[in-house]
């Protein structure tokens, strides 16, 4: 056997094995003769770099180099599907499609096909000639991010196809999701890293599948189910078939896609998997049906946004009933004080719940919450539980309602209540223990400085060890110091002095953020950066002057003012300053800056050819024109690309906006 045979048998080997394994959960080789191939296969392809394929099996491993994402315009766009939430409305659905169709079959109906509705996030994969060419995720719908190296990291997702009898070119669609189990793996070793943690699996799924380092993405075992397929030759006339065929071909295509022929049948369906999904290994957020026949999907078309020949349901909220013990008030980093049920634990959705938030008096109040009354708590499609309502019946006989606090349970301070405003806080800013550590954390955070190995707990032992009272403190940080405490060992000891170094060449709008100025997210945090650029006029303006910055309101502006006024305030950040943090914006380079759209207010509609959304933006600004989102009779122009929304266009010419498209635009700024 020539090395080329053997390479093309250990491939075609290789992936038949991960198609048992990976899509029919039956695998037919041991873990260590598995490898054992996949190592002679790696040495015959290093041996023979002329013989090397990118869809080699070998190459599933993923890479470090991924580098960004291309944006691609997807052929058909990406729908949604409109939603319903109760066994009659899918019925009206089924009768609406009976009667359009002009079905009068009695009882049975046309052909509706039920499937699950995964719970992850969507993808559209292109194949030519059985080979995996693309994969794009769903983006805004027009147009989404080329993730090909992730997904070819999907173990579950063949990248060349079996059998012969596919279409040389068709598009597949499905749901990349992240199971249960893989998901409180992540989440278990995020916690420990004292990373934030993923709210629920499609968001993890989500997060993952846009990670730039695709070797990362293999290890977090995503998986992905296939449910569409387009084609000009598609093998059969009907959904059903379609899939069974795709699953010929090696896509993972769920069992409970079942053929439904009657109201009765949906119905049943429908009831059998509202319980049953709770032991599928992936979370499923509700079920979709689908009109079989492909020529009556034609016949029914598609709404604006979604097909008129499918619909979602939606499986309830879980819902359990449990005592409240009772309620804590917590002090954020702003000093606003949240209530929290503390519960007899309960589970819900496969977890133990033993805290609710309450949010603010008002929601306490509505509820009328008693002592140790009985209470509904719900988990929709988040991981954070929802207290929904409470049993009256059940109530103690003389149990008083929950009484909200006057004083900081902390250090006693009476509390305020801003007009207007629905929570209580606590005025003790710079001497209120969890408003200090709460900004510690904050500043630390990864959005913020992100200063590696001082997470949530580290924080508050830093505090309590006298190490670090304020965010300028972390700068005097010495591992000998950080070593004496108990619970850091020399290793976390040096990331943490690590992290502080590296924390310094983080970009002044994050610095900003990361002050805790109240009011300043971290868009807020980015508009002020860049309208004052510097952290020494940040400190100086007036109100006036900043409420002149785009999007800057006269609540945000006085807590800047605030915030400023304070003495400590400046000395941190003057201390910051000398620590070496970032202070001001980078220098940026203005020489291809014009005013050929000065006073212009332009806004941007469609998928363009010529250049990304983002770069036209930029343009504009470039050019002295302001970007808006929405028509309106100050808008000068629209510049339009393809498939420009209905509604925009009908305003636009309502109003007599021109519209202009790329090349006209790029004639106008000279280009
Ligand atoms: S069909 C044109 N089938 O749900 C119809 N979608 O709410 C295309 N989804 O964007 C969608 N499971 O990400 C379809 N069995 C299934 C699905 C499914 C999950 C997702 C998909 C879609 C979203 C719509």
């Amino acid at each position: 056997m020539s090395a080329s045979e053997r390479i093309d048998h250990l491939r075609q080997e290789l992936n038949r094995h991960n198609h048992s394994y990976y899509v029919e959960n039956a695998p037919t080789i041991s873990d260590y003769d598995y490898d054992m191939l996949m190592k002679e296969l790696e040495k015959l392809e290093k041996d023979n770099p002329e013989l090397d394929d990118p869809l080699s099996p070998t190459h599933r491993v993923g890479s470090d180099l991924t580098k960004g994402f291309k944006q691609v315009v997807h052929v058909h766009p990406m729908l949604s599907l409109s939603n319903t939430y109760t066994i009659d409305e899918v019925d009206e659905w089924v009768c609406k499609c009976n009667e359009l169709l002009g079905n009068s079959e009695g009882l049975r109906s046309v052909p509706i096909v039920g499937e699950m509705k995964f719970d992850g996030t969507s993808i559209s994969l292109i194949y030519e000639y059985g080979r995996l060419v693309r994969a794009v995720t769903r983006g805004d719908g027009e147009k989404g991010d080329d993730v090909t190296e992730n997904v070819k990291t999907i173990k579950s997702i063949p990248l060349m196809l079996h059998g012969g009898d596919y279409p040389e070119k068709f598009e597949i669609r499905g749901e990349i999701v992240l199971p249960w189990k893989a998901f409180d793996r992540l989440n278990e070793e995020r916690a420990f890293n004292e990373e934030p943690l993923f709210a629920n699996p499609r968001n993890a799924a989500a997060g993952t599948l846009k990670m730039l380092n695709s070797a990362e993405v293999s290890r977090r075992g995503l998986d992905a189910y296939f449910y569409y397929l387009i084609s000009d030759e598609l093998p059969t006339d009907n959904h059903y078939d379609n899939m069974l065929k795709a699953k010929e071909w090696g896509f993972k295509v769920s069992d409970s896609m079942t053929l439904l022929h009657s109201i009765e049948e949906v119905d049943h369906y429908i009831n059998y998997w509202d319980e049953e999904r709770k032991n599928l290994p992936v979370a499923t957020d509700g079920l979709v049906f689908k009109v079989n026949n492909l020529r009556q999907q034609l016949n029914l078309g598609f709404r604006s946004k979604s097909p008129r020949w499918a619909i979602a349901y939606k499986f309830a909220a879980e819902r359990a009933l449990t005592r409240l013990n009772f309620v804590s008030f917590e002090i954020g980093r702003m000093g606003i004080v949240t209530p929290v049920a503390n519960l007899e634990p309960v589970l819900l959705s496969g977890t133990i719940v033993k805290r609710a938030s309450l949010h603010n008096e008002d929601i306490v109040k509505a509820l009328d919450i008693h002592e140790h009354d009985m209470l509904y708590v719900e988990k929709g499609g988040e991981i954070i539980p929802k207290i929904t309502g409470v049993d009256v019946a059940a109530r103690e006989k003389d149990a008083k309602p929950v009484e909200f606090i006057e004083y900081c349970p902390d250090c006693g301070t009476k509390l305020i209540r801003l007009p207007g405003e629905a929570a209580w806080q606590c005025p003790n800013k710079y001497g209120c223990r969890p408003q200090i550590i709460g900004r510690l954390e904050h500043f630390v955070g990864r959005n913020m400085m992100d200063i590696d190995g001082v997470g949530e707990e580290n924080c508050a032992l830093l505090y309590e060890a006298d190490l670090v009272r304020n965010i300028a403190d972390f700068y005097n940080l010495k591992a000998d110091d950080l070593e004496k405490l108990e619970r850091i060992g020399p290793r976390t000891a040096q990331r943490i002095i690590e992290g502080v170094e590296a924390s310094k060449q983080v970009p002044f709008e994050r610095v900003v953020y990361a002050l805790s100025i109240p009011f300043v997210g971290e868009t807020v945090a980015r508009k002020l950066a860049r309208g004052v650029h510097d952290i020494d006029r940040l400190m100086s303006r007036s109100h006036d002057e900043l409420v002149a910055i785009e999007d800057i309101g006269p609540r945000i502006a006085d807590a800047i003012v605030e915030y400023f006024s304070y003495p400590g305030n400046r000395e941190i950040v003057e201390r910051l300053r000398a620590a070496g943090l970032q202070m001001a914006m980078p220098e940026i380079d203005t020489s291809d800056h014009t005013d050929l759209l000065k006073d212009k207010v332009i806004v941007i509609s469609g998928v363009f050819e010529r250049h990304s959304r983002e770069e036209y933006k930029e343009m504009i600004e470039k050019n002295g024109g302001k970007n808006s989102g929405s028509i309106s009779k100050k808008t000068s122009f629209v510049l339009a690309g393809d498939n420009m929304g209905p509604s925009k266009l009908e305003k636009a010419k309502s109003l007599g906006v021109p519209i202009i498209d790329e090349e006209e635009f790029l004639k106008m700024i000279g280009k």
